[in-house]
């Protein structure tokens, strides 16, 4: 019996890379990514796990699409927003579930991200194209999938930033060394950002695919916590035993001399276009961004997050930041990284988009 086949979308990334992991590792699965570069390191790596087959192309292409649906019995599809700007990305999110409806996939899982707008009640302050775009179609999928489901079955995994972002090169939240104390300098106030780890994404995804008939319609929302960034610092000077802080940032500052300040004025989806009225730069996208912490309320506010339901999907799943920490520092001094410390005092990018240059066709 050959192993079912997942056609993934997004697999080289920071978050497809654990996904594929978690499908691959003991066989049972096998999976199809699409990339648009098969010679690439990241490419390549994944070729070596076992179980995985590369196809050239793009998601922006119904017949790179539809090559990559046929012979797949299912899918997770991460669609790269932050290449194709909100407003393709929604076209082409369409368009994937429906190509995959039409190829016979039976089980559709979307890489997805809060609906702030909507969750904030349509207040502008929260708007966030890169958001946005994922959660309209993550509710729309919801919806299609109300009357499809006889043939093909859904779900959602919504995640969240990346915690790995917060000691890596070039993301909104890499901090500076600033007279030895490591300092995240954000528009945050007293919020709290529902971080990621990746290493989860690796058990939750193969959980969705493992229980298809409990994951039918649901929205996987996933996080460590709701972290305070006070709580994000002291828990990096726990574990390293360097001094870190945070320090809470105007936004008009951060948008002056934060991480992201040279690129504010650049298309948010570095093939998306400013003269497209639709489009948003890096400063509107990501001031909405921070706003949405900043304002979110905790756990019961704008963005929220079934931690109980979480602990029973993924008992050893990662609580704390601190927990978080404590984990890299042993995996980056076994793997050669180097220590917390000598990270960020050097950081590498952890998304491949960094890697790139922000370059690369749609
Ligand atoms: N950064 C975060 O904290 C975070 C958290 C949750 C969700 N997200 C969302 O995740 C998406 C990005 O994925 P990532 O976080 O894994 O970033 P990443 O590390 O930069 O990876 C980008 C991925 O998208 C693929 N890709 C880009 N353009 C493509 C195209 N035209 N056709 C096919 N594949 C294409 C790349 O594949 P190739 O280069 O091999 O073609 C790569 O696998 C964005 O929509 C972002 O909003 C990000």
């Amino acid at each position: 019996m050959s192993a079912p086949k997942v056609f993934v979308v997004g697999g080289t990334g920071a978050q497809g890379i654990p996904v594929i992991r978690g499908l691959v590792k003991d066989r049972t699965f096998s999976v199809k990514v699409l990339t648009r570069d098969t010679t690439s390191k990241r490419a390549q790596q994944l070729l070596a796990l076992g179980n995985v087959e590369l196809l050239e192309g793009t998601f922006a292409s119904e017949a790179d699409l539809r090559t990559g649906f046929s012979g797949c019995d299912y899918a997770f599809v991460n669609i790269d927003g932050f290449n194709s700007g909100e407003k393709t990305e929604i076209f082409w999110a369409i368009r994937a579930y429906e190509l995959a409806f039409e190829a016979g996939i039976k089980f559709f899982v979307y890489g997805n991200l809060d609906f702030v707008y909507k969750k904030s009640g349509y207040d502008s302050k929260f708007r966030s194209g890169h958001y946005d775009g994922k959660g309209r179609i993550g509710e729309w999928i919801l919806d299609q999938n109300r009357t499809n489901q006889n043939r093909m079955r859904a779900a959602l995994f919504t995640t969240g930033p990346y915690i790995e972002m917060t000691i890596a090169a070039r993301t909104v939240m890499t901090p500076k060394v600033e007279n030895g104390v490591v300092t995240w300098r954000v528009p945050l106030g007293d919020g709290a950002v529902c971080h990621v780890a990746l290493d989860d994404c690796e058990h939750y995804v193969r959980w969705l695919f493992d229980h298809q008939d409990r994951a039918n319609g649901m929205d996987l929302e996933v996080a460590i916590g709701h972290i305070p960034y006070v709580e994000l610092a002291a828990a990096f000077e726990n574990v390293t035993g360097h001094p870190a802080r945070y320090i809470d940032e105007s936004l008009d500052e951060y948008w002056k001399t934060g991480p992201m300040a040279p690129a504010a004025d650049a298309p948010c989806g570095y093939n998306s276009n400013l003269a497209d009225p639709a489009a948003m730069n890096i400063r509107t996208n990501f001031t909405g961004f921070w706003n949405m912490w900043k304002y979110s309320g905790g756990n019961g506010g704008v963005i929220k997050r079934d931690y109980a339901l979480l602990d029973e999907i993924h008992p050893n799943r990662i609580r704390t930041a601190e927990e978080w920490f404590r984990r890299e520092e042993k995996r980056g001094i076994e793997v050669g990284l180097g220590s917390l410390w000598e990270r960020v005092n050097n950081p590498k990018p952890t998304l491949k988009i960094v890697e790139d240059g922000a370059k690369g066709r749609l």
